[in-house]
């Protein structure tokens, strides 16, 4: 692991989410930018010996190459603020090993385009964990719309609203590079929750989007980039759509929803109710699917762990991506996970997004 050391979020829900199902271990890492307090994150958080905590990323790839094939790490998670997955997914590829990296993929369309090519070269595994794609209802969102159900897709409605962010922040390691141009990118909140709306439609519907239209908005005073925002969205299909994002949404948690019409139904999934799928249709009223019932579908009993009514959710579907990663890994079948190619569409997606809202909400092809 890069990254997740004392005070960070989801380093930890990576460790938790890769072991869950006793197919990966955290074994070696660079926790910090600081050599010490990774050396220390790495013993007292993760309880690993001394020897493989290493001071930096550097060490730890030239170190663990180094290694005899059967001690060694075999892939490198990236849960580095976004300015660093580039650097520390770049060295990784080049000593040999497969990367997991958070979302979004790199600081910029530059870095993403220049590893797709570093990804292509070396031919190893590189997962992005756009990890809301994991949970069971959001597979049987993704088999009923690509089974053609619903018919042509028309109408797409995404929101992803948090209120963590509605004020001044001094204070919070997570908060402060997310407002940091230098280290968040481009976009704040559209970067980094607007991206999952993004891969979420994407990954549901099959349908890239080819261009926005955007108004985003920097609510809190003396903040760099955007905390809020709207934009309109419209698919090579003809299908229409909306992405709401925000982070100045007071009160709200993390609320992810989505809903799809298209012509002979619909569907809406709250990440609130992760475990039901409401779908609707034109002559019949509407039904609510629940994971780990018969007659869902492969793709979302594939992702089910527990009988229905047992709670599964955020870690769980996280815990999704690493599985898949790890059947890949085996030479297993398995249900795929996002790569470097949504990456790079959703760096390509946020340039759009940015583009479109300075131009005064111009529409800008994706
Ligand atoms: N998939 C999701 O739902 C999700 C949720 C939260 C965060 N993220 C992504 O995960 C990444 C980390 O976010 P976070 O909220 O955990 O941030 P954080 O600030 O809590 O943690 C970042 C960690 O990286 C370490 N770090 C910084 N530079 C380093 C370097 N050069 N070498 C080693 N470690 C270094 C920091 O010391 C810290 O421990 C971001 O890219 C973010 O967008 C994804």
């Amino acid at each position: 692991m890069v990254g997740g050391g004392a005070g960070a979020f989801i380093g930890q829900v990576h460790r938790m989410a890769a072991e869950l199902d006793g197919m990966a271990q955290l074994v070696c890492g660079a926790f910090a930018s600081d050599p010490e307090r990774s050396v220390r994150s790495g013993t007292e958080i993760y309880h690993l010996p001394e020897s493989r905590c290493y001071p930096d990323f550097q060490t730890l790839c030239s170190a663990e190459a180094q290694l005899p094939e059967h001690q060694r790490m075999q892939f490198v998670v990236v849960v580095t603020p976004n300015h660093m997955h580039f650097p520390v997914a770049q060295a990784a590829l080049q000593s040999g090993f497969h990367v997991v990296c958070d979302k979004p993929v790199t600081l910029n369309l530059a870095q993403a385009l220049a590893l797709q090519q570093l990804v292509e070269a070396t031919g190893l595994c590189f997962a992005l964990t756009h990890n809301y794609t994991g949970y069971p209802m959001v597979r049987e969102a993704a088999a009923l719309v690509q089974s053609g159900a619903l018919g042509e897709i028309r109408r797409i409605n995404c929101a992803y609203l948090q209120g963590w962010l509605a004020q001044e922040t001094s204070d919070n390691k997570q908060a402060d590079w997310r407002t940091d141009p230098q280290r968040a990118g481009s976009a704040g909140c559209f970067g980094d929750i607007g991206s999952h709306g993004e891969n979420l439609i994407s990954y549901v519907t099959g349908l890239p989007v080819t261009s926005v239209c955007a108004d985003l908005s920097t609510f809190v005073p003396g903040r760099a980039l955007d905390d809020d925002g709207n934009v309109l969205l419209r698919f090579s299909s003809g299908a229409r759509g909306v992405l709401s994002a925000s982070q100045i949404a007071v009160g709200k948690e993390n609320d992810l929803c989505l809903e799809i019409y298209g012509e002979q139904g619909g569907l809406e999934w709250r990440q609130s109710d992760a475990n039901s799928l409401i779908v609707r249709w034109a002559d019949r009223p509407y039904e609510v699917r629940r994971a780990a019932w018969p007659g869902t579908s492969e793709a979302a009993s594939a992702a089910t762990r527990v009988p229905a009514g047992h709670p599964e959710g955020y870690l769980e579907a996280f815990a999704e991506i690493y599985r898949n990663v790890c059947l890949h890994l085996q030479g297993q079948p398995h249900q795929g996970f996002p790569g470097i190619e949504a990456g790079v569409r959703g760096m390509r997606f946020i340039d759009a997004v940015v583009a479109s809202s300075a131009q005064g909400a111009v529409w800008v092809d994706v």
